[in-house]
């Protein structure tokens, strides 16, 4: 059997460079993470178009090597970022990706479990659950190492959304989605506080009654995020690519942060051999651990019909 290969902390790689990967490779060269950024894409000028693009901009951050490569420069990489694969078009939901994805994800898992490596295979294509079941089961990769970025952006935008209601920085307001990234997600307001004190509370604290009427109103407005964007700009990807730089800080400092990303579940609510996010604490070697967030009965129905919808996908579809 062939040796796996070592692994360089600093370096990363981007397969796939559309509008997602092309913002992400932007976002991790400022982010003074990694000393080396590979991209692939199969057209290789699109790659070294972007590499050029962006390391123009390198005498403005740090020093870093960003160039376009091939599978075989991925050996070595600690974070393999793949957001390669068709993207939604207007009013098309991630679910209906999930044949013309998986297909490509053929394609690419076996590159790279062929070629033994040890990094942390980070899936942002969509559907992002479904797709990161795939890899797992493509790749062989223990399943630490195989995270979807999941409801991260989506928690991101229901954070923001409430910080702008309450007035108050969206830093100091804990709340997630859970469940899907896409149409069945479950935002958790039971449990979501600022400061320990419940939501609920301090709406009305922040002198706001209408607590039902809003959170329902944030969070379709969180759900749909996606289809207004793309309505009105084709596609989604500055936030997607800030949730990414997040996720790799985790990984690559170490951080045991806690983020909604996805994972093979085990049980946590029941739920066993699927994909789905869930807060988790994301170290050096990817999940941690699973911690299930507290739910109340209507979350926890919902979060069941969000498994079931991703299961009703799998079904349909040969890994
Ligand atoms: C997003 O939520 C489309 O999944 C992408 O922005």
């Amino acid at each position: 059997m062939k040796q796996e290969h070592a692994i360089d902390l600093r370096k990363a790689a981007i397969i796939g460079c559309g509008f997602v990967g092309s913002a992400t490779a932007f976002t991790l060269m400022q982010s003074k993470l990694f000393s080396e950024l590979v991209l692939i894409d199969v057209d290789k000028a699109r790659a070294e178009g972007e590499a050029m693009d962006i390391s123009h901009g390198m005498p403005f951050a740090a020093p870093m090597k960003i160039y376009a490569g091939s599978y075989d420069d991925i050996v070595d990489a600690d974070i393999i970022i793949i957001t390669a694969g068709a993207n939604q078009k207007p009013g098309e939901t991630r679910l209906e990706l999930v044949k013309k994805n998986v297909a490509i994800y053929k394609n690419i898992i076996p590159e790279i479990a062929n070629r033994r490596c040890r990094g942390i295979l980070l899936i942002v294509s969509n559907p992002v659950d479904i797709l990161t079941l795939a890899a797992l089961k493509l790749s062989g990769f223990p399943e630490n190492r195989v995270i979807g970025s999941g409801t991260v952006l989506d928690t991101a935008r229901l954070k923001n959304m409430l910080g702008k209601q309450l007035g108050i920085d969206n830093r100091g307001v804990h709340a997630f989605i859970v469940g899907e990234h896409g149409d069945s997600e479950v935002a958790v307001f039971s449990s979501a506080n600022v400061s320990g004190i419940p939501l609920e509370q301090i709406y009305k604290l922040r002198g706001y009654e209408e607590y039902e009427s809003h959170t329902k109103r944030i969070y379709e407005e969180v759900k749909n995020s996606a289809y207004e964007i793309i309505e009105r700009k084709q596609a989604t990807y500055y936030g997607i690519a800030m949730a990414i730089k997040r996720i790799c800080e985790c990984i690559v400092r170490d951080e045991h942060s806690v983020l909604p990303v996805s994972s093979l579940m085990h049980g946590q609510y029941g739920i066993s051999d699927i994909v789905l996010s869930m807060p988790a604490v994301v170290d050096a070697g990817g999940v941690e651990q699973i911690l299930p967030v507290s739910l109340d009965e209507e979350e926890r129905a919902r979060l069941h019909a969000s498994a079931k919808a991703l299961r009703d996908v799998i079904a349909d579809i040969e890994l």
